[in-house]
């Protein structure tokens, strides 16, 4: 078996009937409603292959296996399988200005296709081009066929959840031109050691009245790569993901970065949603979330970080790369256990206190725990208390931030007044610990 497409450089391949499997062919178009369950992807998609050179659409056929279609031209394509879910590989040949306007047509009006682009050459413009038409991902030869195979069943995922237009296109937000070149921008991340403790629903209104309040671009990259909803909150469809990011990263530059970004409209929010899948998460590591990071800080003015409630590579990674780590906690038992666990933890790790700012979310519930209490408890100073209060609820299940939907309410003012504090330069305030004793070191 051939695993890689070793001369891919030239693509003037001869003899393509040399390669593996020559007994196989790839499907006629006519086969294209029983693709989806001959290679098996997911939402039941079919699969196709386009490029003007039979050789090289028969070749990327057999590494996909039995039943995938191949068609001459996008248009001769686009004839026949109507709008069921389908995911197209491009050939070389397609890397043609009307090619690349034919996906972007497709990806603008049918979120059931996507593309992705096989190519012998890839320059930094071709990556943006094919991106900003739409394609969901770009391989370079020699293709490895297994990352082809990973490759489509990714995108065959995420079929359904391209956004119609496309946020590139949207009008609010900074465009490449007007991208920050200033100081490398605050990176905030919001954290806690208890689930559901409110940190997207921080993260989200922080992040979306800091957006309207500076005149640098604001970023949120949903860093709950598992389950990560931030751009739910936001009523984002995103057409791109931290794994796109993170699959590029060698090539990104300042104008790829913002073309991965989905646009907040109402606020000019820039958003880097989670990956579609649970299972992307795992691909990705501290190392390379940390690199992305520092790229995206040097085109903003913030960089606001939603995390899981849980340790671990990415989460340590990125809470070290952070200037602010915002911990959340609720006012009850476990949350204030978990919390002073999380604190111990973070001291074990050297995070200075100085970066942490604790907030205490649903801070007048009409429970029995003291906010004076918790304080003391915790060793902290408290730098916010959000109330309680159901228009949080219905912002959530609206996908509008109450800092957007209920902004004279008690709680948007509160975040309005946490997000302020980012702009002005946050500290925290260590409380001393009984002896006069701070709970961590200084520095
Ligand atoms: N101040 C508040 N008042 C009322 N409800 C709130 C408040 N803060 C958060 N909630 C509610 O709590 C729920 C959980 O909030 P959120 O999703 O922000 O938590 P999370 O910490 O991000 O959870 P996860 O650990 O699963 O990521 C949401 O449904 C939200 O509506
Ligand atoms: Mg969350």
């Amino acid at each position: 078996m051939t695993d890689h497409f070793t001369d891919f450089d030239s693509f003037g391949l001869d003899d393509f009937s040399s390669f593996d499997d020559p007994g196989h062919e790839a499907g006629a178009l006519s086969d294209v409603e029983d693709f989806g369950s001959d290679v098996g992807l997911p939402n039941g998609a079919a699969l196709a292959v386009v490029d003007n050179d039979q050789a090289v659409r028969d070749y990327l056929a057999q590494q996909l296996g039995q039943g995938v279609a191949t068609a001459p031209s996008l248009l001769d394509l686009e004839s026949r399988f109507g709008m069921s879910p389908i995911v197209v590989i491009l050939g070389p040949s397609c890397v043609d200005p009307t090619d690349l306007a034919v996906v972007e047509r497709w990806s603008r009006t049918n979120p059931e296709v996507g593309a992705i682009l096989v190519t012998s050459e890839l320059s930094t413009t071709l990556l943006h081009t094919a991106l900003r038409a739409g394609v969901k991902d770009v391989l370079t030869a020699p293709i490895d066929q297994m990352q082809l195979v990973d490759t489509v069943g990714r995108v065959a995922e995420s079929l359904g959840s391209m956004p119609v237009p496309r946020p590139m296109m949207a009008g609010s937000a900074p465009t490449m031109n007007e991208l920050d070149d200033g100081e490398p921008g605050q990176v905030i991340t919001v954290f806690s050691t208890k689930g559901g403790s409110g940190k997207s629903v921080i993260a989200t209104n922080v992040a979306v009245a800091l957006a309207r309040m500076s005149d640098r671009p604001v970023v949120l990259i949903d860093g709950h790569l598992q389950f990560g909803d931030a751009a739910v909150m936001l009523k984002i469809q995103p057409q791109h993901t931290v794994v796109d990011a993170i699959s590029q990263i060698d090539k990104l530059d300042p104008g790829l970065l913002r073309d991965l970004m989905s646009v907040h409209e109402p606020s000019g929010l820039l958003v880097m949603a989670a990956p579609t899948e649970p299972t992307f998460a795992d691909q990705i590591t501290g190392e390379q979330m940390v690199r992305l990071i520092e790229m995206v800080r040097s085109i903003a003015g913030h960089v606001i970080i939603d995390l899981p409630a849980y340790f671990n590579d990415v989460v340590l990674s990125l809470i070290e790369a952070s200037d602010h780590i915002v911990l959340v906690a609720g006012l009850d038992i476990p949350n204030i256990k978990n919390v002073k666990i999380g604190l111990t933890t973070l001291k074990q790790l050297s995070v200075p206190l100085e970066k942490i700012q604790l907030v205490l979310n649903r801070a007048d519930s009409k429970v029995k725990l003291d906010v004076a209490e918790v304080e003391k408890t915790l060793h902290i100073h408290a730098v916010a208390h959000i109330p309680s209060d159901v228009v949080v609820p219905i912002s959530v299940n609206k996908g509008s931030p109450v800092v957007l939907s209920a902004p004279r309410s008690e709680v948007a003012k509160a975040l309005e007044q946490l997000a302020l504090s980012f702009l002005n330069g946050a500290s925290a305030r260590p409380m001393s610990a009984p002896g006069g004793r701070r709970l961590f070191k200084r520095g």
